[in-house]
């Protein structure tokens, strides 16, 4: 039996796309048939380009919109049989921190109300009790009492996460995704949210679905990495392993692209044969034939222009590309 606290099994959205007049229907596949899981107190993280589907992926897992196919399956519970209390149950398990804190705040709620919400709704903390709760959930991302009475306007960007975090942390929840939490910060603070995010998994044994189009971000948080394009994912495996040797053209691609933070990976040379920007990231309305990276590919040949390579297993390692196949 999986004693996995979140699988992900064969998950598909495919969109409806506008066609043209007499054109046969067409959709978009942003994503097309990704499985992984993450074990309770684990870090998974799900790496790749901008419009591969992540956020797609991380919006089915919090059941906010259903797949065209496929299971997400937490606590042992295919999700899409939740109803009622054991709905609101999962909806208080399972949180998320949105890439841009401002946008997720309300501008007109103080912090004490902002993170008092969801300890009245799911009935976690007498009333008198609920100022020092709410200190304590700063306290735990690094922020004083006196954040009690502000709005969001007077906080930095990085102080205006913490309190995103904090409220997803408010509930106790058992798996936190995170949609890219650092994309809208400044360089400089987005190695100290990376590191709160470290110090409350380690004190708190949440688990994490960390999401970043920046590979080189994930490295010293997450245990496994799924690397994804268009919709599948391309490569797997635990994160020492990756970094180690990635074994996807795509993969040695992402770990060339600058890091925002300073990581070893920096001074990487160029992976023999790769073209980078070679040509532009294709749309998952036309996926091309094949394998869907080969238009980017230097290492491309014959077979990958018509046969979709598997994600396939060896060695520990899954790798959906004819080279290891
Ligand atoms: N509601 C929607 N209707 C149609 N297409 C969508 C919708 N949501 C996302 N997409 C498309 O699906 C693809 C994946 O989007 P998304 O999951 O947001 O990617 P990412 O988070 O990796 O940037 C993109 O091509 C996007 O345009
Ligand atoms: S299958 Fe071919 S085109 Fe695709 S990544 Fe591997 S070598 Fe490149
Ligand atoms: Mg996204």
């Amino acid at each position: 039996m999986d004693t996995s606290l979140l699988v992900i099994d064969d998950l598909k959205k495919h969109y409806p796309a506008r066609s043209g007049f007499g054109e046969s229907k067409r959709f978009v596949k942003a994503v097309d048939g990704v499985s992984f899981s993450v074990a309770r107190d684990g870090v998974f993280a799900l790496v790749g380009e901008s419009g591969c589907g992540k956020s797609t992926v991380a919006r089915m897992i919090l059941k906010l919109i259903d797949p065209t196919g496929g299971r997400v399956v937490f606590n042992g519970t295919d999700i899409a049989t939740l109803k009622g209390d054991r709905l609101k149950a999962f909806r208080r398990s399972v949180q998320i921190v949105f890439q841009d804190p401002f946008a997720s705040l309300n501008p007109r709620m103080r912090v004490i109300d902002t993170l008092g919400e969801p300890l009245i709704i799911h009935d976690l903390v007498p009333k008198n009790q609920l100022r020092d709760s709410v200190v304590r959930l700063l306290e735990h991302v690094g922020l004083g009492p006196e954040a009690l009475m502000k709005y969001p306007h007077e906080f930095s960007g990085g102080q205006r996460q913490r309190i995103c975090i904090a409220r997803a942390l408010a509930v106790s929840p058992e798996l936190i995704v995170a949609d890219e939490p650092l994309s809208a910060l400044d360089v400089s603070i987005q190695a100290q949210i990376l590191n709160l995010l470290q110090d409350i998994r380690r004190r708190s044994g949440i688990t994490l679905v960390f999401i970043s189009h920046d590979l080189n971000v994930v490295q010293y948080l997450s245990d496994e990495v799924g690397v994804m394009y268009l919709g599948r994912i391309v490569e797997m495996a635990k994160t020492e392993d990756l970094f180690a040797s990635p074994k996807h053209p795509y993969t040695e691609l992402l770990l060339r692209s600058v890091p925002k933070i300073r990581t070893v990976r920096a001074e990487t040379p160029l992976p023999v044969g790769l073209k980078e920007g070679q040509a532009d990231i294709p749309s998952p309305i036309d996926v091309p034939p094949g394998c869907p990276f080969h238009p980017r590919c230097a290492q491309r040949f014959e077979r990958c222009d018509t046969e979709v390579p598997a994600l396939i297993e060896r060695n520990g390692r899954r790798v959906a590309c004819h080279l290891y196949q």
